[in-house]
């Protein structure tokens, strides 16, 4: 063999060797899904991977939405996105704000990838609003709808974790169902007259896709103020707090997915059928009820007061 031959023959070999130890160097791309209940610790399925999608989906819509159209400004968040939805399903980490970790962004550096997640969070709470003409097209499945609902109740926080928040989801049937037994309680205690169009009203929230209830258990809220005596003046305000907590991330979120909301107060006339009919504990607290569907209407026009010097107020900002 001449020399050139053999060096040829070692460099092969060397190499081959070389990318079979950078191989079992390189870290798998697998990240544990951990999601913090309190303590302790334990580990659960993230959303599922159309879910996921759909929420990626719709903060790339959000982001071209931001940009004016035009997408511009946005083209790396959007590019990473997809890239995503396209890629293998990967376990990522649950948090609303490591939906995207900064690590896909790989044309942006860190600090651009997160004012561009801040700007899609204010879009969504510029764009919910109160949609009265609702109907029964859903954008996202009703699996979709529980994780949905299932993040906002491990991640809304609630005063000293006591998480007394309880929510109840009906969909469907049963969406309409309650509804139905809205006029019943009105009933008699409506004018005869005017009952014709309280049904009507009530028909308009039964003719959506369907309603979230939200209550407040009494036990984590007592068990605080005998933790914490000198607090205990204060639990009862936080916990109507926690509870609007509850109420406005999921307003927020169902219609960053696509769905017209509005928010109703039908309690505590309605408490007892629906205790009733869905076994929910007489003892909890009904604070209010969101009912969503598809749009089939737009808000009304909304009048703003003066935000600075009215409403807002700043100090000691440089700029
Ligand atoms: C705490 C709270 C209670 C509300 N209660 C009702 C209600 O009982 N019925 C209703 O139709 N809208 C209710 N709304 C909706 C408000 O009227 C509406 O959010 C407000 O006019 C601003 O309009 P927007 O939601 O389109 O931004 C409530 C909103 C909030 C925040």
């Amino acid at each position: 063999m001449s020399i050139a031959a053999r060096s040829l023959l070692t460099g092969l070999v060397f190499g081959v060797l070389l990318a079979l130890l950078l191989q079992q160097l390189t870290p798998h791309i697998q990240v544990p899904v951990q999601i913090s209940r309190g303590t302790p610790t334990s580990t659960t399925p993230l959303l599922d991977t159309d879910s996921m999608a759909q929420v990626l989906r719709n903060i790339a819509r959000k982001v071209v939405r931001g940009a004016g159209g035009n997408g511009s400004n946005y083209k790396s968040t959007i590019a990473a996105s997809s890239s995503i939805l396209h890629s293998k399903p990967t376990p990522l980490t649950s948090s609303a704000s490591s939906l995207i970790p900064s690590k896909f962004f790989s044309t942006t550096s860190p600090t651009m990838a997160s004012s561009q997640l801040t700007k899609s969070v204010i879009e969504a709470i510029k764009e919910r609003r109160t949609y009265y003409q609702l109907n029964k097209e859903a954008p996202i499945s009703d699996s979709n709808i529980k994780e949905l609902v299932e993040q906002a109740v491990l991640h809304v926080p609630s005063s000293f974790n006591s998480q007394s928040t309880r929510l109840v989801v009906l969909l469907n049937k049963d969406h309409e169902q309650f509804w139905d037994y809205v006029v019943d309680v009105l009933k008699p205690l409506t004018p005869e007259d005017k009952f014709d169009g309280t049904k009507q009203k009530i028909n308009g929230f039964k003719a959506a896709y369907g309603t979230v209830l939200f209550y407040e258990a009494p036990e984590p809220v007592e068990n605080l103020r005998k933790q914490f005596p000198l607090y205990a003046h204060h639990f009862g305000d936080w916990s109507e707090h926690t509870n609007a907590m509850h109420q406005y991330a999921l307003w927020v979120a169902l219609e960053a997915e696509g769905f017209g909301a509005n928010l109703q107060h039908y309690n505590p006339i309605i408490d007892q059928k629906a205790a009733e009919h869905w076994s929910i504990p007489l003892e909890w607290k009904l604070r209010s009820q969101l009912v969503f569907g598809g749009r089939a209407g737009q808000p009304g026009e909304k009048q703003f007061q003066k935000t600075f010097g009215e409403r807002l107020f700043v100090h000691g900002s440089k700029e």
